[in-house]
C-alpha cells in the first residue's frame, strides 16, 4: 500500500514518523533521471545559446542534486544562485511563502532559468517566478524536474519538465520526508510495513 502524506513539508516534518528500516520503492531509476537530464540540459543550451547572462537559480534544499546534474551538462557561461523558502502557517494552501534565504546575485538583465525538484500546488514557484520579474530579470523560466500536476492551485507554466507524476509523496534525489532520504540515487515512493 502506497502511504499518501499532505503534501506539505515545508512546514516542518510530518508527524508521521518513518521506520528507519523503510527503502522506497522505486518510482524513476537513476538512469532514466540521469536520461532526462541529458535530454533538458540539450533542450536548454539549444535555447540560451545566445545568452550573454544566464542564472540558474534552485530552491533549497531540494533542487540542489538536479541542479548540479543539470549545470554540469551545459555548454553555456552559467552562474548558480539559491532561495530558500517556506511558508507561513498551516500549509502552503495559505499560499504565502517566506523567503528564508534571499540570492546573492542580481538578477536585473539577466536570463533566469530557475530550477526546482517538483511543483505540487505551484505556490512556491508562482511566488518566486513573480519575484524575479519585478527584480527586471531579462527573461524568466523555470525547469522542473517532476510535476505533480492534479495537485496544482496556482497556475505554474513549466517550460522544461523532466517528468510528470502521480499525486504520491515522493523522496530522493534531493527530496526528502523529515530531512530524510535526499541522497537516494533515485526518486521513490515510501511504503507502509516495511
Ligand atoms: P508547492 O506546493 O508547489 O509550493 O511545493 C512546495 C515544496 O514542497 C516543493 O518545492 C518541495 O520541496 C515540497 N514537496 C512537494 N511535494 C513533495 C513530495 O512529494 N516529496 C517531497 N517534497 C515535496
Ligand atoms: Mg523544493
Amino acid at each position: 500500500m502506497i502511504r499518501q502524506m499532505p503534501s506539505s513539508p515545508t512546514t516542518g516534518p510530518p508527524d508521521v514518523a518513518a521506520p528507519r528500516t523503510a527503502q522506497p520503492r522505486v518510482l524513476i531509476t537513476a538512469d532514466d533521471l540521469q536520461r532526462r537530464v541529458g535530454e533538458l540540459a540539450a533542450a536548454i543550451n539549444r535555447d540560451y545559446a545566445a545568452s550573454e547572462r544566464l542564472i540558474c537559480i534552485g530552491v533549497l534544499k531540494g533542487s540542489v542534486f538536479f541542479l548540479v546534474d543539470l549545470v554540469k551538462r551545459l555548454e553555456l557561461p552559467v552562474a548558480i544562485d539559491f532561495f530558500q523558502t517556506s511558508s507561513y502557517g498551516g500549509g502552503t494552501s495559505a499560499g504565502e511563502v517566506r523567503i528564508r534565504k534571499d540570492l546573492d546575485l542580481p538578477v536585473r538583465d539577466a536570463d533566469v532559468l530557475l530550477v526546482e525538484d517538483i511543483v505540487d500546488t505551484g505556490y512556491t514557484l508562482r511566488t518566486i517566478l513573480d519575484l524575479l520579474r519585478w527584480r527586471g530579470a531579462r527573461s524568466v523560466k523555470l525547469c522542473a524536474l517532476l510535476d505533480k500536476v492534479s495537485r496544482r492551485e496556482v497556475e505554474v507554466p513549466i517550460d522544461y519538465r523532466g517528468f510528470e507524476i502521480e499525486d504520491l509523496f515522493v523522496v530522493g534525489y534531493g527530496l526528502d520526508f523529515a530531512e530524510r532520504y535526499r541522497n537516494l540515487p533515485y526518486v521513490g515512493v515510501l511504503e507502509e510495513g516495511k
